[in-house]
């Protein structure tokens, strides 16, 4: 599904001597690695505040601490996404309140978010899912109009655009994951915080730092979660050809798109908005029929695949107290059953787009 040693195996001698500058400094937690880095995603994205820590994980969660989210209260987030994202509200009290997805893009539906706002919302999570982005002009104006803060969940879609500004600067603070198959992916765990708001920006670094504005002062409940320098200085080599690697998605992902286009009957590829341009960090096909055994088909052929995701997060036994039940979603309910991912990475080569896509032509046709 992912080449994750490619990318090294390309940049070896300049990953290799950014890794051994740590090691050799001795700067290995908050380092001039980790402090170089925040700044290249400051300029990259355009923001005034880019603040590592430990996931992407841990990013959703400081920032809704940052936010003062906490019990009673409610988040506004998709039903359709990885389980970090209600996780994170859940593990601070916080009680999830999930909306249906756009069955094209499967994107949050944002016609759905009014209804569920009540007197103890204080949040939405939109996730620009798959790396495209939701329509977040729209959750920024419900948001704003509702008095509601936006917290981006970015961690797929680092460099995707939304009406031609890059997401992580709508919402008041956005969340990337440097996981390892993201698109920028690191060599373990790694994310970051963003923000344009000072003050925000000054309790995210505090909050990631057990609460410390100065060292053994904590002025608030915090955690420990840091961008590891090595890590910094890996992803601060691998930035600079993010857009590069990002652009041979999007054109593998147009090849498989035009080779799939004769079996719109069969497969519906994926639907980009007019106002977004997706990274590509997967490449999901809707499959009208039986999913389960072209999988099956697949997996004899040797083709790698995957479902991203194959139960919706309000069917999951782990979030059974906060009441939905199966039928509540049903747009999230069919994708979750219908949907797959193909191979879809930075060293996909013409010919590797063309083999799948027979093969995957094959099993849909037999
Ligand atoms: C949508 C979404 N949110 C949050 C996360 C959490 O990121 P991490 O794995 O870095 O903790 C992920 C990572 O897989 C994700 O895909």
């Amino acid at each position: 599904m992912v080449d994750v040693t490619g990318q090294y195996r390309r940049y070896q001698r300049e990953i290799d001597e950014s890794i051994l500058e740590v090691v050799r400094s001795g700067a290995y937690i908050n380092g001039p690695a980790v402090k170089n880095f925040e700044r290249s995603v400051e300029a990259y994205l355009g923001v005034k505040h880019a603040i590592g820590c430990a996931s992407g994980t841990d990013a959703l969660q400081i920032a809704l601490m940052a936010l003062g989210v906490g019990p009673g209260d409610e988040v506004i987030t998709t039903t359709f996404t990885f389980v970090a994202t209600t996780e994170t509200i859940a593990l601070l009290g916080a009680t999830p309140v999930y909306v249906d997805i756009d069955p094209k893009t499967f994107n949050l539906d944002v016609t759905q978010i009014q209804e569920k706002i009540t007197p103890r919302t204080r949040a939405i999570i939109p996730v620009h899912l798959f790396g495209q982005p939701c329509d977040i002009t729209a959750v920024m104006e419900i948001a704003n109009q509702n008095g509601l803060s936006v917290i981006e969940d970015a961690a797929q879609a680092l460099g995707a655009t939304w009406d031609g500004h890059k997401v992580c600067g709508f919402g008041a603070i956005s969340a990337i994951s440097y996981y390892p198959s993201k698109n920028l992916g690191a060599f373990g765990d790694a994310g970051m915080m963003v923000t344009n708001d000072d003050v925000l920006a000054e309790r995210i670094r505090s909050i990631a730092n057990h609460g410390a504005n100065k060292t053994y002062h904590h002025d608030r409940l915090g955690v420990n979660s840091r961008l590891d320098s090595i890590q910094a200085a890996i992803l601060g080599v691998k930035l600079k050809y993010l857009d590069e690697w990002n652009a041979t998605r999007a054109r593998a992902a147009s090849l498989y798109s035009k080779l799939f286009a004769a079996h719109a009957n069969k497969i519906q590829t994926p639907f980009v908005d007019p106002r977004a341009e997706s990274i590509w960090h997967q490449y999901s096909l809707l499959i009208h029929g039986d999913r389960d055994t072209l999988a099956a088909k697949l997996k004899t052929a040797g083709v790698p695949h995957n479902i991203y995701y194959p139960i919706p997060l309000h069917l999951q036994p782990a979030y059974a107290a906060y009441g939905t039940r199966q039928g509540d979603f049903p747009v999230a309910e069919h994708t979750a059953k219908h949907i797959l991912a193909l191979p879809m990475h930075s060293e996909l080569t013409d010919e590797d787009v063309e083999y799948i896509a027979d093969r995957v032509i094959e099993a849909i046709s037999s």
